[in-house]
């Protein structure tokens, strides 16, 4: 009889053990399925809001300027150099170059940023927190210098967490590239009176 107890009781354990394994194998899938499906929210956020307007680099298509798919968010590349604002008159106030990636305005010259998880020169190293604060904040890691126009990050408060998380999320699955963007360059001085 007393046997039987053990005999029994180790069955029961093992059953036990069983049904957990197949609870934590279920919820291994349910977390899979989940992050896939947040990876897709921030393409589709990522795609729609066109992040790739200003951080990839355009080259001439058949229909015009069109994304350079191989430096995919890459910002504004490195071997295009920091080229100074040109001169403009009223007017005019902005101008961009042909590839899309460098900005100049009343701010000085601007520099799409690297976005891809490179970890040297691009998001690699940033955590979701840091990338949420920089887009709630407008500052780099939300303690930084000013982000500079024309990121667009005034209008992106308006997305949720759940919505930055989703793109962050996105970003960590791009290619990495290496590619380190220039410092941003200042506005000229007012000329002397
Ligand atoms: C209209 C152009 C434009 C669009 C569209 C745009 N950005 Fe930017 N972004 C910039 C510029 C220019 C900078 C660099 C600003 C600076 O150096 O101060 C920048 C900087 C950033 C930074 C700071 C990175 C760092 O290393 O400090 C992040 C993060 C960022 N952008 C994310 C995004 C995301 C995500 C999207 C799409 C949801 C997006 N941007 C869309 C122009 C743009």
């Amino acid at each position: 009889m007393k046997k039987f107890i053990v005999a029994a009781s180790m069955i029961g354990a093992l059953l036990v053990a069983l049904v957990l394994r197949a609870d934590d194998a279920a919820s291994d899938a349910t977390q899979a399925a989940q992050k896939e499906a947040q990876v897709k929210l921030g393409e589709h956020l990522v795609k729609s809001i066109g992040c790739g307007d200003c951080h990839t680099p355009h080259k001439m298509g058949p229909n015009g300027p069109e994304e350079d798919m191989t430096r995919f968010l890459s910002g504004h590349p490195a071997d295009a150099g920091s080229p100074p604002a040109p001169t403009l008159s009223d007017p005019w106030m902005g101008a961009f170059t042909g590839d899309s990636t460098a900005f100049a305005g009343p701010w000085g010259v601007s520099f799409t940023r690297n976005l891809t998880p490179d970890n040297d020169t691009g998001l690699g190293k940033w955590t979701e927190q840091n990338f949420i604060e920089t887009i709630r904040s407008g500052r780099e890691l939300g303690k930084g210098r000013e982000l500079l126009p024309p990121m667009p990050w005034p209008a992106f408060g308006n997305l949720s967490d759940d919505e930055l998380k989703a793109i962050y999320a996105y970003l960590r699955t791009i290619p990495a590239i290496h590619n380190a963007v220039p410092e941003p360059l200042p506005p000229p001085a007012p000329p002397a009176k």
